[in-house]
């Protein structure tokens, strides 16, 4: 999302809407935008001035500042940066897989369900590709429908998208493999879809990790990939905290992106190194 010290691109969006544009974004959803990203901005936010037939992105700051919620609602979803893939970057899910699930499955009860939580889940890919894996592995605990993924994100399109599973050939390239392309989904057009077992095991829904997060169940599993990196430090040690208080179960497993850390957070946690990634559990 940076910019390359050689990007010549400019833009029209005034510097005043521009820091406008910043604090808003900061307050409501800790995303941080950098200087020199007017541009970004710019094609973001030029959709939606089409969606509410506005001129220009003048025109969209003013409605926001004017206090237009349905405006500000589509801003903040426009101004989420939604990279994911499937299996991304593979090794914590082999750890899943391997330590993790059996370990929790060990501290679990006979009929107690295995909840997991997927914050900041984009367009749903890494959350489907938990559930494939428990097709795989852990088949007869989804036969007896005892997992329960709940996958959130603040960019309600990312929510419609998860729960309609439907994605393009170019995103079932990135990092699904063929034989699980043919066994858990459907073609349709040149689109991909999951398989309603697969769609049915999710449950999505719209969170701000800024908000309260009162529909989120105790969860032994809990994955936090690649969004607090983009948020300043004290907003992250402050969901790691809350993380800890309100939602892992003491037995629980908390897993972040492949380069971000607990470094500076706070001191709830233990790092345990697993064969091939790192992961935390509540002290
Ligand atoms: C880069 S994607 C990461 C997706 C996935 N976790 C992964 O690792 O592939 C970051 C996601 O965080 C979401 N996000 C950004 N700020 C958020 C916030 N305050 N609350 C919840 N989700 C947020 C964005 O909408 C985006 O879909």
């Amino acid at each position: 999302m940076t910019p390359s010290p050689t990007d010549t691109r400019t833009s029209s969006v005034s510097a005043a809407d521009f820091e406008f544009l910043r604090t808003f974004l900061a307050q409501k959803t800790a995303i941080q935008i950098a200087p020199g990203q007017e541009y970004l901005v710019e094609s973001r936010l030029d959709k939606v001035a089409r969606q509410h037939g506005l001129p220009d992105v003048t025109a969209v700051l003013g409605r926001v500042r004017s206090g237009n919620n349905a405006v500000a609602a589509d801003v903040i979803d426009a101004m989420t940066t939604n990279e994911t893939s499937f299996f991304r970057d593979q090794h914590p899910f082999d750890d899943i897989v391997a330590t993790i699930i059996p370990e929790l499955l060990s501290k679990l009860g006979p009929s107690d369900p295995l909840t997991i939580w997927c914050a900041a889940s984009s367009s749903g890919q890494e959350p489907y590709t938990l559930a494939i894996l428990l097709n795989e592995h852990f088949g007869d605990l989804v036969r007896r429908r005892r997992v329960k993924i709940v996958a959130t994100d603040l960019s309600p399109t990312m929510v419609t998208r998860t729960k309609e599973g439907r994605y393009s050939q170019f995103e079932v390239n990135r990092g699904l493999p063929a034989k699980h392309m043919i066994t858990y989904f459907q073609q349709q057009g040149r689109d991909w879809i999951v398989r309603n077992d697969l769609r049915e095991m999710i449950d999505a829904r719209v969170l701000n990790l800024l908000e309260p997060w009162s529909a989120i169940p105790r969860c032994d599993l809990v994955l936090i990939r690649n969004v607090l990196i983009y948020f300043p430090a004290e907003v992250k040690h402050k969901i790691l905290a809350r993380v800890k208080d309100q939602v892992l179960k003491p037995h629980g497993y908390l897993l972040l992106g492949s380069s971000e850390t607990m470094v500076g957070g706070p001191q709830v946690y233990q790092t345990c190194k697993l064969a091939k990634a790192t992961c935390y559990r509540p002290l």
